[in-house]
């Protein structure tokens, strides 16, 4: 099967995928990164996609702001529960899959997503950093405790929509305050030792594999660039131009679940 990927992805671009084999094959300190395009073929839309992404739906102000939170929070805590249902459903891709094999042929190495979804660690990767927070957790909106809330089972879940018991957000236990997604809002900083532990693995990268990213969101967009002023390399996967191509080292023009299991078979190659 990766034989017939390789040979697809080929016709695109054999050079360039060689290139990045050999380049990640004699790395020492790899890292990943990776956006919502990582996770487009599992069905998840992507937030820029001028038709199907979120933010083409919906406003990001009446959603993902603390300040939506306040004035709305039926809105906000209805959407996110929508999505994390839709979440549910989907399943890792060959994109995702590839990942977690990569760091058994190359060693172990940090892999930081912008994404909330839990699809890197479902496919087997480890060493996940989620700079923008995760869809299955939730805490108080005011004391920030961490709830329990999304221990519960989909089944509770859907018979909770279906009486309309999760019209309202849950309140937080401690101080009755409501509870709120874990994911990180627009105006808010990011996990402190998230970003910290990104921030290091870029500054010590000697190449990084950038997925499925718009690189429009700051800080993590500042990624690549930390890595490039630090000597270290950077191959992009994307197949739509982004903000990233003209500093990339190499840009791979093509899916995620096409171009990275065709890029490990070719680090396969280079190990045997
Ligand atoms: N494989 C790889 N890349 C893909 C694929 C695919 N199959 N499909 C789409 N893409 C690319 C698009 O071309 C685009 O460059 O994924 C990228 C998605 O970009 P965005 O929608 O901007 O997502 P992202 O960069 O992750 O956004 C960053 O913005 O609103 C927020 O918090 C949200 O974490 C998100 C942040």
């Amino acid at each position: 099967m990766l034989r017939g990927q390789i040979a697809d992805a080929a016709k695109v671009k054999t050079g360039d995928i060689r290139k990045a084999a050999k380049m990640l094959a004699a790395s020492r300190r790899a890292l990943v990164m990776t956006g919502a395009g990582i996770s487009a073929e599992s069905g998840i839309p992507t937030f820029r996609d001028a038709q199907s992404g979120l933010w083409a739906k919906y406003r990001p102000e009446d959603l993902a702001t603390p300040e939506a939170f306040q004035r709305n929070p039926g809105l906000v805590w209805r959407w996110y529960q929508q999505r994390r249902r839709d979440l549910r459903r989907v399943q890792p891709n060959a994109g995702h899959k590839a990942l977690a094999r990569l760091a058994e042929r190359i060693g172990s190495y940090p892999l930081v997503t912008q994404n909330v979804d839990d699809l890197h660690e479902r496919a087997g990767s480890e060493r996940v950093i989620h700079l923008h927070g995760e869809l299955f957790g939730t805490h108080c909106f005011e004391c920030l405790a961490p709830c329990s809330e999304e221990a519960d089972t989909a089944e509770e879940k859907d018979r909770a929509t279906a009486t309309g018991s999760e019209a309202m957000p849950p309140r937080c236990v401690h101080c009755g305050a409501f509870i709120r997604p874990s994911v990180v809002w627009f105006g808010e900083m990011l996990p402190a030792a998230a970003w910290a532990e990104a921030e290091a693995a870029a500054q010590r990268c000697d190449v990084l594999l950038c997925i499925g990213t718009s690189s429009l969101v700051y800080p993590a967009a500042h990624l690549p660039g930390i890595v490039l002023e630090a000597g270290g390399q950077v191959v992009q996967v994307n197949p739509e131009p982004t903000a990233l191509d003209t500093r990339a080292t190499i840009n791979l023009r093509g899916k995620a679940g096409e171009i990275l299991p065709a890029l490990l078979d070719a680090v396969n190659e280079q190990n045997t």
